[in-house]
């Protein structure tokens, strides 16, 4: 019974440790071409190797992120559990990443930049964080964490997810009525949503058209989400104010794309939240543990809905 640890270096070593201290009795590699396969009981990566057919007793397959949708899920059999991977420093992270572009939306950094850059020394009209209504698509883990660490700002706060949720101090939407609704109120929209076939190319025209004139994007989901090109026409026509930007299709962007120099972008490249190997670490041992004593997986993928 074998736990092959398939990303960088430095994270293995942290989780070598934890293994030989908490699991004792799995052997850890971070050798794919030496490990016997039909040991190997647990793998952790990013994407999924192409001969994941040859570890015919794998048990579970961890994603090293938050996301599966760089797995092709149909290609895993049926029998592997799929667990993504939900960690505290991947959540403190976001919850910095999107307090930081939820702020500088807010306080229209975007265009003081733009402004320094011409040498130009001008107050721009500032709203005051109760009348900023911000809107969340998807609260899961994420969601719901960015929601928690924004609510000491004053901003009145929204979100939506597929199945109705309760949030204290959150106004909950879900379905597509609950979309309209929370769209024509969102000054600030920020999307975590996980990629699927239903969230692909999901911020397109048609869903920038039902923001408030001058609304702003957060986009720290995943790139396919996002029409690029509908985000730069509704920048360049005003119907969108700015846009902070960390996911984009391709990663990375080519040179030459409009994204690189749009003053009214703050790009980065999708480095919003990042695995942290030590608490992670724990995260995927608790799991094994769980999965030995009967129980699901915190983080288990279902494959019908994608995520
Ligand atoms: P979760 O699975 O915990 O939550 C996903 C949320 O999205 C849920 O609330 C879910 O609704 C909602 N959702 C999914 N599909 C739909 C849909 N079709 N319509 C409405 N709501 C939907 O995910 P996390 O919060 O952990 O992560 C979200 C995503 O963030 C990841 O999948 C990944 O793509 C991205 N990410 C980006 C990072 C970065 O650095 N940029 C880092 C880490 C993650 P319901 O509650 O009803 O299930
Ligand atoms: C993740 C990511 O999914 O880094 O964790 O995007």
């Amino acid at each position: 019974m074998t736990f092959l640890f398939n990303s960088d270096a430095r994270r293995g070593a942290v989780f070598a440790e934890a293994f030989a201290e908490e699991l004792p009795d799995i052997p850890f590699t971070t050798n794919a071409a030496t490990v016997d396969p039909d040991a190997v009981r647990y793998l952790i990566t990013w994407t999924a190797p192409e001969d994941l057919a040859r570890y015919r007793n794998l048990e579970i397959l961890f994603s090293i992120g938050a996301g599966v949708d760089q797995f092709r899920l149909d290609r895993v059999p049926e029998q592997v559990k799929i667990v993504r991977t939900i960690e505290e420093g991947i959540v403190r992270m976001m919850q910095e990443y999107a307090t930081l572009a939820v702020l500088a939306l807010h306080r229209s950094l975007p265009g003081y930049l733009a402004q320094q850059r011409a040498g130009e020394w001008r107050d721009i009209p500032q709203l005051q964080a109760a009348s900023r209504r911000i809107g969340v698509l998807g609260l899961g883990q994420l969601g719901q964490a960015v929601l928690d660490r924004l609510k000491p700002f004053g901003f009145p706060l929204a979100g939506w997810s597929r199945s109705p949720r309760r949030i204290e101090g959150v106004t909950c939407h879900d379905g597509r009525h609950g979309l309209q609704e929370m769209l024509a109120a969102s000054d600030i929209l920020v999307c975590l949503l996980p990629l699927t076939e239903e969230t692909r190319g999901f911020l397109d025209a048609e869903l920038f058209a039902k923001l408030p004139e001058g609304a702003a994007l957060v986009h720290a989901g995943r790139g396919p989400e996002l029409d690029h090109e509908a985000l730069v026409a509704a920048l360049d026509s005003g119907r969108l104010s700015a846009a902070m930007i960390d996911v984009t299709d391709p990663e990375p962007l080519p040179s030459g794309h409009p994204f690189w120099s749009h003053p009214k972008i703050i790009l980065t490249p999708h480095v919003a939240s990042v695995t942290q190997p030590a608490t992670a670490a724990r995260a995927v041992i608790d799991n094994i543990k769980r999965h030995r004593a009967g129980l699901d997986p915190i983080g288990l993928v279902d494959r019908s809905r994608g995520y």
